[in-house]
């Protein structure tokens, strides 16, 4: 039985409905426990709603990973980068949904669904989905970001600067 926080919320907006679906079908065939947020058709949509929604659950703690699909997936992953904590990632090829879950423990995955195409697409979920973290000289990086949580003004660039400097 899985836990809240293991079930796997997914959003989209109109351009992202089509491969969401297929999303929806592949993670239920495959025993993942799913929550759609996403819109139920084409009809046009504003993504940041979705993204919000989807983001606050990661951020929040309430969920560990979700998926966002707009038609680019840039303007999900913009608004999803927003919020403390979450390492949205934009894919287009598995070897980014591999690396993305190495190098920066990605919690979120934004897809274009009118970018890739839908093997490819589910070739990425599963790439995504079934790699770990390797931790180790990454943890440096995602303290880094950490930082990073609260939003930066001009005069606090320089101080990050030196903690980069300091930080190898
Ligand atoms: C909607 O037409 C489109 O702007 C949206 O799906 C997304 O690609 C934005 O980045």
């Amino acid at each position: 039985m899985p836990t809240q926080s293991d079930i796997i919320w997914i959003g989209n907006d109109h351009g992202g409905y089509d491969l969401k679906n297929e999303f929806v079908r592949y993670l239920t065939e495959h025993e993942y426990a799913v929550h759609d947020i996403g819109c139920a058709g084409t009809e046009i949509v504003r993504y940041p709603k979705y993204a919000i929604q989807l983001a606050e659950a990661v951020s929040s703690g309430r969920i560990r990973r979700g998926i966002l699909i707009c038609s680019t997936g840039i303007g999900m992953s913009i608004v999803a980068n927003r919020f403390k904590g979450v390492r949205a990632s934009l894919c287009t090829s598995t070897y980014l949904a591999r690396m993305t879950r190495e190098h920066n423990d990605s919690n979120l995955l934004c897809m274009g669904g009118r970018v890739t195409g839908v093997f490819e697409a589910l070739d990425i979920l599963e790439t995504w989905l079934h790699t770990a973290y390797q931790g180790g000289r990454h943890d440096i990086s995602l303290n880094l970001i950490r930082e990073l949580d609260g939003g930066i003004t001009i005069p606090e660039a320089a101080d990050l600067q030196n903690i980069c400097e300091r930080s190898v």
